[in-house]
This record gives structure tokens, C-alpha cells and sequence, in this order.
């Protein structure tokens, strides 16, 4: 593969070291939720291309927002087409305590996870809705997130034991979240939206599919496909030239890299945490820096 250029540490790049954050001087806090493509491992080398000086955060693909919880940033804005993880996040920031008590009344039971399963989260409140998404998560077979064609969530009981409730974990990224303009769409709306000169904008879309076992990951009822890689590209080459710091991650695949050819890449390994196939837990991950 030729053109592949790999990244030093730019003067105008700064290192944010675990566990402090240095944007308000508030220690960063793990994720609540397990999310498939989580950035857990990625965070320190991720970290080597925050800007010295931004104007506000921009995540539109939030998921379990590893990155966001790390920097704690300021301002931001963070986004997901997922409509059930973005209620979520707007529970947890406005009625974090109704939230605890409901999950106080669960159990950690299979007949009792199938029951929460099987409820439409349309007919909940907003506490509810978000406490049946946290519990689902902590006590589902590998904290996946998968639905079927109807946008049902289908993930089995995972038979293990969890404390699924960390009320102080939630209390804190509720407060992290206070400030925080928290927003369901597609990634290209929110980019349409809020992007500007000065901003900082991290885009972790789902990964191209590397190696025969992979598939594309079902996040929502849709998928992202070959096309879309081409369409984030275009949006990552207007956002650069509006002048903004840009960082993109993905997998490992030639097609990402000659896509991605004009920019600066750093390929790093990294093990995938939810797979059962013991052959895809490993992986190469790409950072990409406009
Ligand atoms: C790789 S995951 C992000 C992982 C996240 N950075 C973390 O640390 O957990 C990709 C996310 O993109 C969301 N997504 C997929 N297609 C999208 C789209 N077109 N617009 C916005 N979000 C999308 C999925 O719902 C999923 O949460």
C-alpha cells in the first residue's frame, strides 16, 4: 500500500493523560455502557490528537461514548442515530435518581430479562425506557446491542452475574452530561447542524468489515455500507477544509486506507472485546487526523 503516512505527535497536538482530564479539571469516568466498537483501548492513543484549543466537542456517533467520557470536554454535542441510546442519555442527564430507583427493583433473573425484553420501549416513560436499555446491557451475553428487522431488541440473557446498577457511575455521568446537547440523527444532519470553524470532531463511524468472518455490525435496523465509507470521506474533507480538527477512526482495510490517502494515518492493533469468534478478537484499528 503505498501513500500510507503515519503520524508523529504535531507541535499543535497535546497528550491527555489518564485519568485526569484537562478541559475543566474534573477526573474522566468509564462509560456506562458496553457498546460494540467501544474506543476503551484506543483512549491514550486517541488522546495524541485532541487540539490545544477547540471550540466545542462534536461526537456524532456517539455510541457508549468512551472518548467524550475520557475528555470530559466544555461544550459538546454528542449524537447517535440509535433512537434508544440517545433517549438513554437524555434520561440519565435529567432523571438520573428515578432511573436508580427503578433499576433497584430488577433482578438479575432469566425469566425476568426476558420479561424487560419483551416490552415495546415506545409505551415507557423516559426513566424507564433508559433503566430497561442500561439493565438489557449490563445483563445481556456480551453487552451487545443487536436488534432485528423490527428494531426489536434480540440479544439473550447472558447468564452471568452483573451488578448492572452502579449508581455512582450513573450519578457522575449525569453530571458530565449536564451541559451537554445531546441529539438523535443521522451523523450528516448533526455535522450539518453544529459543525464550525474551531471545532474538535471525533467521527468513529461502524468499521469497514475486515476479514471473511466479519459482517457489517447490525448498531440500528439499518447498516452502513461501502457507499456511506465514500460519503463520511466527502464530509471529513469539508469539515477539514472549514477548519476544523478532524479525527476519524476505522479498520484496517485497503479500501479505507486509499480512501483516507491524503491525510495522516496511524495503524494500530488492538483486541476486539465483543466477538465470540475467538478469530476476529483481534484486529488492526486506523486513526485518521485532518
Ligand atoms: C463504532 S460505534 C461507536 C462506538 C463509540 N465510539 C464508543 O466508544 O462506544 C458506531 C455508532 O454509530 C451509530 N451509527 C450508525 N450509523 C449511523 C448514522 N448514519 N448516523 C449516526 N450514527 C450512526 C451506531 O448506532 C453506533 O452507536
Amino acid at each position: 500500500m503505498e501513500d500510507v503516512k503515519y503520524i508523529d505527535i504535531k507541535e499543535d497536538f497535546q497528550t491527555v493523560n489518564e485519568p485526569l482530564c484537562i478541559f475543566n479539571g474534573e477526573v474522566s469516568i468509564k462509560p456506562f455502557l458496553k457498546w460494540v466498537g467501544g474506543k476503551g483501548q484506543l483512549l491514550s492513543e486517541l488522546a495524541r490528537y485532541v487540539p490545544k484549543k477547540f471550540n466545542k466537542y462534536i461526537e456524532p456517533f456517539v455510541g457508549g461514548g468512551a472518548f467524550f467520557f475520557y475528555l470530559n470536554p466544555n461544550k459538546a454535542v454528542i449524537s447517535d442515530s440509535n433512537e434508544e441510546l440517545i433517549a438513554t442519555y437524555k434520561a440519565v442527564r435529567d432523571n438520573v435518581e428515578e432511573i436508580i430507583k427503578i433499576l433497584m427493583m430488577y433482578k438479575n433473573e432469566e425469566d425476568f430479562f426476558y420479561k424487560i425484553r419483551s416490552i415495546d420501549p415506545s409505551i415507557l416513560s423516559g426513566s424507564e425506557r433508559a433503566a430497561r436499555l442500561i439493565y438489557l446491557n449490563k445483563t445481556c451475553f456480551n453487552g451487545l446491542y443487536r436488534v432485528n428487522k423490527k428494531g426489536q431488541f434480540n440479544v439473550p440473557w447472558g447468564k452471568k452475574k452483573s451488578d448492572f446498577l452502579n449508581a455512582e457511575q450513573l450519578r457522575d455521568s449525569s453530571d458530565f452530561l449536564k451541559n451537554v446537547e445531546i441529539v438523535h440523527a443521522d451523523y450528516a444532519e448533526t455535522l450539518r447542524n453544529y459543525a464550525e470553524k474551531g471545532d474538535f470532531i471525533f467521527l468513529d463511524p461502524p468499521y469497514y468489515p475486515v476479514g471473511k468472518h466479519s459482517d457489517f455490525k447490525r448498531y440500528t435496523k439499518e447498516f452502513f455500507y461501502h457507499e456511506d465509507h465514500i460519503i463520511l470521506k466527502k464530509e471529513f474533507e469539508r469539515l477539514v477544509k472549514m477548519g476544523c480538527h478532524v479525527v476519524l477512526t476505522n479498520s484496517d482495510h485497503p479500501f479505507i486506507l486509499e480512501l483516507f490517502k491524503d491525510f495522516q494515518i496511524k495503524i494500530i492493533e488492538t483486541k476486539r472485546l465483543i466477538s465470540s469468534n475467538p478469530e476476529t478478537r483481534t484486529g488492526k484499528d486506523i486513526i485518521v487526523v485532518g
